[in-house]
């Protein structure tokens, strides 16, 4: 039988008794696959990786090595979020790297969308494997591999996967939710315990705030994008959009306009919003957000990031525009 086919016998998993019983069986072939060895994996602290940790935690505690590469293009808290659950709630044997500097420093100056994905994967790979020479008696490679991944593998999602690893290492993969869609591995993280705000979380790229921080990325405008997002997501949490819009961020462009500020010529740069629903991403429609909602938004980023004076909406569809700016 192909492994990587989902038997049309296989029943969706919907509710806590169906993911207990997945979590159950997983257990008992994660530790029959893998015995007394070690496995590595990248913990991103997206949806997929988080819930493939929680379980191989469950599977076999210390024997999992999570590595958390922190490319310094990660939301506001995240890194944080992956070290509290993971490091210190659950045990795991987490390494935290921090390579911001390394990030940062190869991607200075480069504006090209598609040379910025480059670098950010290339550096990943890396800078991972330079943690992983550091281990030994790592036989197994933990992925958080998803049905859909599979099904798309020969297309769109490649050149998403920032997290590739090169074919030369020489592990055997352990891909406990390799035959989940989506939906399912939500229902595991939540009968796993991981918290609402992981297991619910929007799609969010492999470069992360790299392609969001339009053209050649600089650490003020990073930081700046960095708290404008933070604001839109915290108050479309707070007005119940975020459980009803598929992705919302900002976008930073690498231009500025003039202003004023205190009386005075306040030059920065705009902040665009961008609140999209979709069911595949393949299109997307546009979220229509309440005025009030929007003018308070514009007004918290405009008073509490520095360097933004602008806040724009951006109410393009796709097609014709993607998703992301780059
Ligand atoms: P676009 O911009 O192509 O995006 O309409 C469709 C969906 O894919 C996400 N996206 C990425 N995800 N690496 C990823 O892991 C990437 O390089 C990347 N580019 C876009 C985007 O956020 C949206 O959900």
């Amino acid at each position: 039988m192909d492994s990587n086919k989902r038997p049309d016998t296989m029943e969706r998993i919907t509710n806590k008794a169906l993911a207990d019983r997945f979590i159950e069986e997983q257990v008992a072939a994660v530790r029959k696959q893998v015995g007394d060895k070690k496995v590595l994996l990248a913990l991103s602290g997206g949806v997929d990786s988080s819930v493939v940790a929680a379980l191989l935690i469950k599977a076999i505690g210390k024997q999992l090595v999570c590595v958390h590469v922190n490319h310094g293009l990660m939301r506001k808290g995240e890194s944080e979020q992956v070290i509290e659950v993971f490091g210190k709630q659950l045990d795991a044997n987490l390494i935290y790297v921090d390579a911001t500097d390394r990030f940062l420093d190869k991607l200075a100056g480069v504006a090209e969308p598609e040379r910025k994905r480059k670098i950010i994967g290339a550096e990943f790979i890396e800078v991972f494997n330079e943690e992983a020479g550091k281990l030994t008696g790592v036989d197994f490679l933990a992925q958080g591999t998803i049905y859909p991944d599979i099904l798309e593998s020969d297309g769109v999602k490649a050149h998403h996967n920032v997290g590739g690893l090169p074919e030369d290492m020489k592990f055997e993969l352990v891909e406990p939710v390799k035959l989940l869609y989506k939906d399912e591995v939500r229902v595991v993280g939540d009968a796993l315990g991981l918290p609402a705000g992981m297991v619910y979380r929007q799609p969010f790229p492999g470069p992360g705030l790299g392609v969001r921080c339009l053209g050649a990325i600089t650490r003020d405008r990073l930081h700046a994008l960095r708290e404008a997002d933070a604001i839109l997501r915290e108050e479309f949490d707070k007005n119940g959009l975020a459980g009803k819009v598929w992705q919302y961020f900002i976008a930073v462009p690498d231009f500025k306009s003039v202003g004023v500020k205190d009386g005075k010529r306040y030059e920065g740069w705009p902040a665009i919003i961008r609140a999209v629903n979709t069911t595949d991403a393949m299109s997307a429609t546009i979220e229509e957000i309440p005025y009030a909602l929007l003018h308070h938004i514009t007004a918290r980023i405009t008073h509490e990031v520095e360097g933004i004076n602008r806040v724009v909406m951006d109410l393009t569809p796709k097609p014709i525009g993607t998703i992301e700016w780059e």
